[in-house]
Parts: structure tokens; sequence; C-alpha cells
């Protein structure tokens, strides 16, 4: 079989690991891939090419399956575009995408269907956004409306801070669009969980939960960034929570899209906040989260494609997915000054190492390999250290000893990632 992975960062190459271990015969392709994963995979060209480009690739190449990784083709339609060439690809519709480019459509999704979420408004303009704070309590949080790369969402302490991150995005346009939606909501507390299921919109099949951790330094504190470990799996998820999340908030939501005729078919992110009044939805994701699927791909005993096809054909009703019970954990290094500005081009030393010597896996992000065979950074999360364990203890002591032995110039990362809830 040949497999076509889109994308470039830990999330793909924990993908195409995957695929290698399950059916070593796949023949799997990367676009554009990454260092790392040019030592797993074929990797293609060095830029990521619209649509149109990429489904010239996948029939030249008689790709049998096309697997999305990032969240920005889906929104610009490639699995439209591929159904209608009949060629096969795993992610959701154009449509369906709209829950995650789409913050407004994806709380108004939300309200509509009854599923908990945080109370929400809808402004255009920084008056009109200024004068719905004044009435409102801090913290709250302001969202822009479409996709920004994880840097969309400010939990805005006070007004000076919440004009501030307006004024970028209504003032100086960061995220370079047209759109002048900003959604403002309530600041919910509690412990945050990622729960990710397969679903061709009939049905689901869950994943382990994992729980990321977002904020750049220990204690969760700084800003936000795209994630800077994981684990799984996260205590908060009993099975009272499980229960709850799947008869409030997945059936809701796949009932929601069957009313709203979009045919989803993919995999669907739930990001939630534990409350104490219980589980409610920060946002909706199209894909597999990075790094959660660092850190569920390892504990998957299943096949992966078998899954994929599954969702692609609508038969996953007859879909049972086996999971190791073990913990795995997974710290990332990331550049010197990330999720800011940080530099590129250091050369990363160790990587034999720290693999000889420790039951881990790498799973690259930022890195490209030279022709010499060194490995460089090219990105603010470099790599991923992942391993699986029966003792969460020591599964966290070998990723960290891992962590020790790379080095690079610049390169942090948090030390409590599994620490706490
Ligand atoms: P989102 O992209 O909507 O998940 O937001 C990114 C991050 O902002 C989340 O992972 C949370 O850490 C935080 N966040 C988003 N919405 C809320 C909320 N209503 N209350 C508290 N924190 C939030
Ligand atoms: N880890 C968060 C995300 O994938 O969006």
């Amino acid at each position: 079989m040949k497999i076509l992975v889109l994308g470039s960062g830990g999330r793909e190459h924990a993908i195409v690991w995957k695929m290698k271990k399950d059916n070593g015969r796949d023949r799997v392709f990367a676009l554009p891939g990454n260092g790392g994963i040019s030592e797993d995979a074929e990797c293609l060209t060095d830029g990521f090419s619209d649509p149109e480009e990429v489904a010239r690739i996948a029939s030249h190449l008689n790709i049998d399956l096309t697997v999305v990784g990032p969240e920005v083709p889906l929104s610009e339609g490639i699995t439209d575009l591929f159904n209608r060439k009949g060629l096969k690809i795993f992610g959701p519709c154009r449509k369906g995408s709209a829950l995650e480019s789409s913050k407004l459509f994806a709380k108004e999704f939300m309200k509509k269907y009854g599923i908990p979420t945080a109370d929400f408004i809808a402004v255009n303009s920084i008056e009109e956004a200024v004068s719905v704070l004044e009435k409102r309590e801090f913290p709250c949080v302001i969202k822009y409306d479409g996709l920004a790369a994880g840097k969309g969402v400010q939990v805005s302490e006070d007004m000076k801070q919440a004009k501030e991150f307006l004024c970028k995005i209504y003032d100086y346009n960061i995220f370079g669009s047209e759109n002048r939606t900003v959604v403002i909501e309530d600041c919910l507390k509690g412990t945050e969980m990622s729960y990710l299921v397969f679903t061709d919109t009939e049905g689901f099949v869950p994943m382990v939960p994992a729980k990321d951790y977002k904020r750049v330094f220990d204690g969760d504190i700084g800003p936000n960034t795209g994630g800077m470990g994981c684990y799984s799996p996260p205590p908060v998820f009993t099975p009272e929570i499980e229960k709850h999340i799947k008869e409030r908030v997945v059936v809701p939501t796949l009932k929601g899209l069957q009313r709203e005729n979009i045919d989803y078919r993919g995999v669907l992110y739930f990001g939630f906040m534990i409350t104490e009044q219980g589980p409610f939805v920060l946002e909706y994701n199209v894909r597999f989260g990075d790094p959660e699927t660092q850190v569920i791909l390892p504990r998957m005993e299943s096949n992966l494609t078998e899954i994929m096809e599954a969702v692609i054909e609508r038969s996953l009703n007859k879909v049972k997915i086996r999971w190791s019970d073990k913990k795995s954990v997974c710290v990332i290094l990331a550049s010197g000054g990330y999720p800011g500005e940080y530099e590129k081009g250091k050369e990363i030393k160790g990587l034999n190492e720290a693999v000889k010597n420790e039951d881990v896996t790498l799973f690259h992000a930022g890195t490209i390999k030279k022709e010499d065979g060194r490995f460089m950074t090219s990105g603010g999360r470099v790599l991923g250290i992942t391993t699986v364990d029966g003792s969460l203890t020591k599964a966290r002591e070998k990723v960290y000893r891992a962590a020790d032995i790379i080095e690079f110039e610049g390169k942090h990362y948090r030390k409590d990632i599994g620490d706490f809830q």
C-alpha cells in the first residue's frame, strides 16, 4: 500500500512511525516531512503545496491513502477536492473543518446543540469589544475567529492586556485576514484535557485521553504555545467524566453534524476544561492533536491504517481499538525564545546516544537533516521525546534523562510534564 502523509510536525512523525510499525511493507511518503520523518518515509518536497498540487502528486504516485495532519489544507477543502477526483483521503470536509477554522461557528454550533461551553459574545470592532469587556469580569478570554496557528487566544487578566491583544488584531491585523470577528467568552477554571475520537458522523470510537501542557513555563505560566508536552492517561479522566463526555458532548456533536448535513469523516478532537460543574468544551480541532498524538499512538495496539480506512468507508461500527494500559509521556524540546522569536539552524547533538541509552522514541518536529547526516533545528518545537511504561514515574525519568542528553543551543523544555493534573 502507498500512503501519503501531509505535514511536517511531531504529529506527522508519530503517524508515519505508527504506520511503519504496523506494516513495514507499506510505502510511506511525506509532504513535506522533516529531518526525522525522512528516516522513516520518503519526503517529497520542502514546500507545502496547494490542494490541487497535492492531488496531482497523489494521482501521479498512485497513492492509495492520503492522511492530512494539519488543519489548513482541511479548511481549504482538500478532502472535498480528493473526493471529487475519486482519491482516498483521511480528514473531514471543508464544512466540517469550520468547527476549528471558525471559533464563532463552533460556539454557535455548541449553543444550538446544547453542548456545554463557556458563555460568549461575538464582536466585529475594537470599540464593540471594549464596550462588551467593560460589562464583563476579568479574567476573560478573547478568541480571534479564524485560524491563527495557536496564537489566536488570550486569557486576559485585565482591560490593559485585553486592549493590547485587540489592538494587534484590529490595528496591526497580525493574522493578516479580512476576518474582523472576535469571540469574547467567560474564563473557566479547572483542569484541561484532550479527548480525541475517530468518527464517520454515524458513530465514533474514542482514543485514550491525554493532557497537553500549553503554557511555556513550569507551573503553567507564561504565554500559550502549540504544546510543551503531554501524558496519557490523565487522572482527571474518571469513568464518570468519560460517561458525561460521551453522552453530553460527543453524541450531541455527531447529531448536530448529521442535522447540518455535514459528512464528517476523520478525527474530532475535543479540548475540555473539567470544571466543578463538569466538562466544558473549550475548542474543537478537526485533526490529531500535537503533541497529543505523540502519546496516544504509542499506546495504540491496533492497526492505524485499518481504522482510517474504516472511517472513510463508514464501517467504524465494526472497529474496536486495542490500547496498552501503560502510561505514556512526551516532553517537547523547544528552540530558545519559543513561542516568541527564535533562531533556527542550530546543530542538534546526542540524538543517537539518547535512544541508545534510553527506551525512548524521538518524534521530530522542527528539524532538517543535512547531506552530511547532521540534524539542525528549523522550527520552534524541535523534538518530542516519548516513552511508554507501566509506571508514570519511570516514564518521566526516562524522557528527562534523554532530554538532558540531547543538546542544541538555546534548548528549553518544561520539567513538570506528568507532574500534576
Ligand atoms: P482554544 O484554542 O480555544 O482551545 O484556546 C487555547 C487555550 O486557551 C486553551 O487550551 C486554554 O488553555 C485557554 N482557554 C480557551 N478558552 C478558555 C476559557 N473559556 N476559559 C479558560 N481558558 C480558556
Ligand atoms: N495540542 C493542541 C493542538 O493540537 O491544537
